[in-house]
């Protein structure tokens, strides 16, 4: 695990940036949730740090680059996310609503939920990193290099630290055997669920927003292609993620035992030190 500095420019990014547009929006829907979810992961991880023993010192150090990997994550994101808003300015309410969901959840719940919300969200990166590095080749011919970079260096490190939060939620509530069945399976479960339920709906809204705006200046022949393509994706989409969702719900989920994405090293390789895409005094 290390930190990389992209070196992406999104001064040219545009929101149309794949050429199934349904897909780029879709994407772009995701692109909104690191810059609220990430700065909030990074202060429960911070939270759970105080509360976890030092002895654990290589959890900790671990929860160091994670956190510092998801400062990036975001970062990058809002440069991206920024292109989309000038285009789409109606998204930006739902957006306000995601960063004030996440300031009551911090304000009103345990630090066990908010810990069990993070994982939650943390296992959805391994199957978006094999969607990027697997699965999403034939919606990735004539796209935006800029997007691809963001997106494929994201889901790399996300699939690169896929353990962290798992480990420090089991460190600090899953410790006994009963530990083990009520935190480390019913409430990690529960966190995952509400997670995915928040996330989900907002997304879903976002990219309702991204195309319907699309649609109303579309004639009868662009309305057809554009329901072709939402369907197609929501297709691929499903049929390939579903059954990586469903085996988080299992008792004997571990994202430790991932397999690796094909070529998901080599690429991340590229933006660390000698790499043609990283800032080369970091990595
Ligand atoms: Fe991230
Ligand atoms: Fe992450």
């Amino acid at each position: 695990m290390r930190v990389r500095l992209p070196k992406i420019d999104y001064a040219n990014v545009r929101p149309h940036w794949a050429p199934n547009w349904e897909f780029a929006h879709s994407v772009n829907a995701s692109s909104t949730i690191p810059a609220f979810v990430e700065p909030y992961l990074i202060k429960v991880m911070k939270l759970a740090k105080e509360v976890l023993p030092p002895a654990e010192e290589e959890l900790h150090r671990d929860i160091d680059i994670f956190i510092a990997q998801e400062a990036q994550h975001f970062r990058q994101h809002n440069g991206f996310n920024r292109r989309i808003r000038e285009s789409y300015p109606d998204i930006a309410p739902h957006e306000t609503k995601l960063g004030e969901d996440y300031e009551v959840l911090l304000r009103e719940r345990s630090l066990k939920f908010n810990l069990a919300y993070c994982e939650g969200f943390e296992s959805l990166g391994p199957p978006a990193a094999m969607m990027w590095f697997e699965k999403y080749d034939d919606f990735l011919v004539g796209a935006d290099p800029e997007a691809i970079a963001l997106w494929k260096w994201h889901m790399g490190e996300e699939f690169e630290h896929r353990t962290v939060c798992y480990r420090l939620f089991h460190a600090l509530y899953a410790r006994s055997l009963w530990g083990r069945f009520w935190n480390g399976w019913l409430y990690r479960v529960y966190g995952f669920i509400y997670a995915v339920r928040h996330l989900g709906t907002y997304s879903k809204m976002v990219r309702k927003v991204l195309v319907d705006t699309d649609r109303r200046s579309m004639d009868e022949a662009a309305l057809a292609q554009s329901r072709t393509n939402a369907q197609t994706f929501a297709e691929h989409l499903k049929r390939h993620t579903l059954p990586q969702l469903v085996k988080v719900l299992s008792p004997f989920y571990d994202p430790g035992t991932k397999p690796e994405p094909r070529g998901l090293s080599e690429y991340l390789r590229r933006f660390e030190k000698g790499g043609d895409m990283g800032i080369p005094s970091v990595g």
